[in-house]
């Protein structure tokens, strides 16, 4: 290992699995060693870490850790460094960092590749900075990467009060999009368009398709960031303009559709999308780069923020995973360590 200054660093820590797939009740509390940094990694001593929808599916059993990944819990984290890996020479020991894991978040300590983690702005909590990474790295990559989104086009945001959600309102806004959302209550719509949103569409009242058609004078969405799919796509497909891009970044519904394409070629359609977590180190650090040059600016002085829903201590893991499983939240679900 590299140079460990903090002496202070446990040889055991405290780390969530989920004993077996199921309902909140089978994440645990266990003890496990302290990982050790290899080549470019940091040792994070975790302040904060987001909880996201993907935990809850690895909870379940139908999202397993990719190979190589621990099987603790958790995605991002927010820290500070207490040790470097060889060749890890990016940020020094005491920095706060926000960082990207491929697992193991849900824990006292979590290794990092430095090339995955942003500094913590200053103005920002370390419960706000774990709230960061999986959000706008995914959001990045897809809104602005993928589906090139413009300044003075429409994006459609399907989930707008998501933790993606939340991060995509404030991101295509502060970079001259036009958004639309949808939701799934009024009260989910308020807080969208208290983000932003120039429209939010309640979509168990109103049909998106014609609301979407009404909001842009018939010309439709440029850019559609999708968590739903099923019934999502071939009404997708309709809300797009010509030349629109749609992203799908999950199948809440279903990963399965009858779709009529003859739209796709008419419109001239890209439909893509992509997950994050089974991407490599040096592609996470490309969308890492882009973050650190256009947002991490707009984060330091405020211009976005991660919307936080709630915040649990390590040992309510549960209580916060039933949080997110019941669906009420706003935003951002956080745990401290
Ligand atoms: N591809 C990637 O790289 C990537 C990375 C991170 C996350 N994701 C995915 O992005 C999605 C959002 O993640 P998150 O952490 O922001 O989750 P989240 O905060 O729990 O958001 C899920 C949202 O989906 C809406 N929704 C619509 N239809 C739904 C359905 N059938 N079941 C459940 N929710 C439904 C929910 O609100 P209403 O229905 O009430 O409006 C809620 O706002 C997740 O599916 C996650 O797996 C993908």
């Amino acid at each position: 290992m590299g140079a460990i200054s903090d002496t202070t660093i446990s040889d055991t820590m405290r780390a969530v699995v989920a004993e077996g797939a199921g309902g909140p009740d089978v994440l645990k509390i266990v003890e496990r060693p302290v990982p050790r940094p290899g080549e470019g990694e940091i040792l994070v001593r975790v302040a904060a870490a987001g909880v996201n929808r993907p935990d809850v599916a690895q909870r379940q059993g139908s999202y397993p850790p990719p190979p190589g990944a621990p099987d603790i819990l958790g995605l991002e984290i927010a820290g500070v460094i207490v040790a470097a890996g060889p060749h890890a020479t990016r940020y020094p020991l005491g920095a706060r960092v926000m960082a990207l894991v491929p697992g193991g978040g849900y824990a006292d300590y979590a290794i990092a590749h430095e090339t995955n983690a942003l500094p913590v702005p200053a103005n920002l909590s370390m419960e706000e900075a774990s709230a960061v990474p999986e959000t706008y790295f995914t959001v990045w990559t897809n809104v602005f990467q993928r589906g090139g989104l413009q300044p003075g086009e429409t994006l459609l945001i399907h989930g707008g009060s998501s933790g993606i959600g939340t991060t995509a309102i404030q991101l295509a806004k502060a970079f001259g999009a036009r958004v639309i959302v949808t939701a799934g209550t009024a009260e989910k719509c308020d807080a969208c368009r208290a983000l932003g949103a120039d429209f939010a569409i309640n979509y168990r009242e109103t049909d998106f398709v014609a609301a979407v058609k009404e909001a842009t004078g018939s010309r439709g969405a440029n850019v559609i960031l999708d968590m739903v799919g099923g019934d999502y796509i071939p009404r997708n497909y309709e809300a797009a303009a010509r030349d629109g891009r749609i992203v799908q970044i999950a199948f809440l519904k279903s990963s399965r559709a009858e779709v009529d394409f003859r739209l796709l070629m008419v419109k001239r359609l890209i439909h893509t999308g992509s997950t994050l977590r089974p991407r490599s180190v040096a592609e996470k650090a490309e969308i890492a780069r882009a973050l650190e040059e256009n947002v991490l600016p707009l984060l330091a002085q405020g211009g976005v923020r991660p919307v936080m829903d709630s915040t649990f201590p390590l040992e309510e893991v549960a209580q916060a995973h039933a949080r997110m499983d019941a669906g009420d939240h706003i935003g951002k679900i956080v745990l401290t360590l």
